[in-house]
């Protein structure tokens, strides 16, 4: 049988990864089909029986279910466990259920390839303390970068990922805004620039000079945090990479095979640029 993925969510319009799937499974002469579900938080224990019925292969999950999806798994990956959050799910050959994060490593894949993976001193400041800011410094923390400040709005949030990485510093936005020039690598992860009610967590003045700054947000693509940095002269990260990189993670769980994300890279930032 064919094997068949997908990607569950509320919304799900709007989600690139079954157009990014499909590309790869062109590419990598894959017969395998990847399609977009909409679930609604109620549905979401109905969805994954059905989803097992239909014999899927694994699927992708996004907003609002990377929480809730875990007691209805099986298995947990390590570091899906530490984070308390699931973005890839796989059908084992038995029929169990596996979670995996792909997120952060996915980011942590996009910086180095930006930066290259030499750079695990560089003093990183991670912005926001949400779901996205968790998985990202459980990621960094993993990959060998442990000076890490998390910066947030409500600071006992910040806090409370710092107290379980076991690691780093947590200070609150106008604090983080204030040291700025401390810092090698910044991380933002706050709906900034996607929402209008605010488009900065701070204002973004006095960077180091060879800051490096990175946004999780890949629509737009150059969000209004990346575009101050870059009038600092400051290098950015678009999250054009972490995207495709989480999604390759998920291909390699899935088919056991590393598609092309440079290709797909291009290919993103040529629709949105
Ligand atoms: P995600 O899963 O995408 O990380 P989230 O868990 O809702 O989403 O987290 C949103 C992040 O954006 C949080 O760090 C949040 O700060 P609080 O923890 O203080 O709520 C941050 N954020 C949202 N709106 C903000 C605003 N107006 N100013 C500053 N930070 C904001």
């Amino acid at each position: 049988m064919k094997k068949w993925f997908a990607v569950i969510g509320d919304p799900i319009k709007h989600s690139k990864s079954p157009e990014m799937h499909h590309f790869w499974y062109e590419d990598m002469g894959e017969d395998a089909a990847y399609v977009p579900i909409h679930v609604a938080p109620e549905q979401l224990g109905q969805a994954v029986q059905s989803m097992k019925l239909l014999g899927t292969s694994g699927w992708n999950v996004t907003i609002p279910h990377k929480e809730t999806i875990i007691p209805y798994l099986d298995e947990l990956d390590e570091q899906a466990k530490k984070m308390g959050a699931v973005n890839t799910v796989v059908r084992q050959a038995d029929g169990t259920l596996k979670g995996y994060n792909t997120d952060g490593l996915g980011f942590v894949r996009s910086l180095e390839e930006a930066i290259g993976s030499k750079q695990k001193a560089d003093r990183v400041l991670v912005i926001g303390a949400g779901g996205a800011a968790r998985g990202i410094a459980f990621a960094l923390q993993a990959s060998g970068y442990t000076n890490m400040t998390v910066a947030n709005r409500t600071v006992e949030k910040a806090e409370a990922i710092v107290s379980e990485i076991g690691t780093g510093d947590a200070i609150s936005l106008q604090q983080a805004g204030e040291r700025l020039a401390d810092y090698d690598i910044l991380v933002q992860t706050t709906s900034a620039g996607l929402n209008d009610a605010f488009s900065m967590p701070f204002p973004l003045t006095n960077l180091k000079a060879d800051a490096i700054v990175a946004d999780i947000v890949y629509n737009p693509l150059i969000t209004p945090f990346l575009a101050a940095a870059q009038q600092q002269g400051a290098r950015i990260v678009t999250g054009v990479g972490m995207f495709v990189h989480q999604g390759a993670i998920a291909y390699e769980h899935w088919l056991q095979k590393t598609p092309n994300t440079n290709a797909m890279i291009a290919r993103l930032m040529e629709q949105l640029g």
